[in-house]
């Protein structure tokens, strides 16, 4: 499992899969919701309507339209309370189910954001620490090898990456 972190606008990567950190109407929003269905076009909308929403921690999946993504993986973080409401556990979900379809679509790559770290306020280092250990339990569980990349929008983000992947050991291939 090869998982990198990387600086940008997630819609314009070229991958397998990126995933949308939606709400649970999937029905569109601000942020990266906001910026992926603007960049995939009204036909995204269209598709997600057909969910008639999602759960948080759940996730679905939609072809990526006018992305250059081949799909689009929505998945409603949880809102940050007090970290006494499961938040942890819907977090950790949030990449499973995502990791869980985009195995089943065949996805070789998946871009995730920072699910819940922006409007949610989940916090972000702790965000990232169960982002990484979602994601290497899962493939190791799965024999599932694709390329992640963890997408930073902003500086800090980034930052905060590079240091949970020191933390944990991974190669920065950002050096
Ligand atoms: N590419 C990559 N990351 C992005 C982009 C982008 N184009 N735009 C924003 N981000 C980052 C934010 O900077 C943050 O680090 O995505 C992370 C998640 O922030 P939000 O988009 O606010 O998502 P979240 O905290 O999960 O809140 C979800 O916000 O936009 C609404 O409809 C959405 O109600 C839902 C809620």
């Amino acid at each position: 499992m090869d998982v990198i972190c990387w600086q940008g606008d997630i819609t314009t990567l070229k991958v397998d899969a990126i995933v949308n950190a939606a709400n649970t109407s999937l029905l569109g929003g601000g942020g990266v919701d906001g910026a992926i269905h603007r960049a995939a076009g009204g036909a995204l909308l269209e598709a997600c309507k057909k969910f008639n929403g999602c759960a948080t921690g759940e996730a679905r999946i939609t072809p990526g339209f006018n992305l250059p993504a081949r799909y689009v993986i929505h998945t409603p973080g949880p809102i940050w309370k007090d970290g006494k409401h499961h938040e942890q556990e819907l977090l950790s979900q949030c990449y499973q189910n995502s990791l869980k379809l985009a195995q089943e679509y065949g996805c070789e790559s998946i871009a995730f954001p920072a699910i819940s770290t922006g409007v949610y306020h989940f916090p972000l280092k702790l965000a990232t620490e169960i982002a990484v250990n979602t994601i290497q339990d899962y493939c190791l569980a799965s024999d599932y090898d694709p390329q992640i990349i963890l997408v930073a929008f902003d500086a800090n983000t980034q930052q905060v990456y590079q240091a949970v992947f020191n933390q944990f050991g991974l190669d920065d291939k950002n050096k």
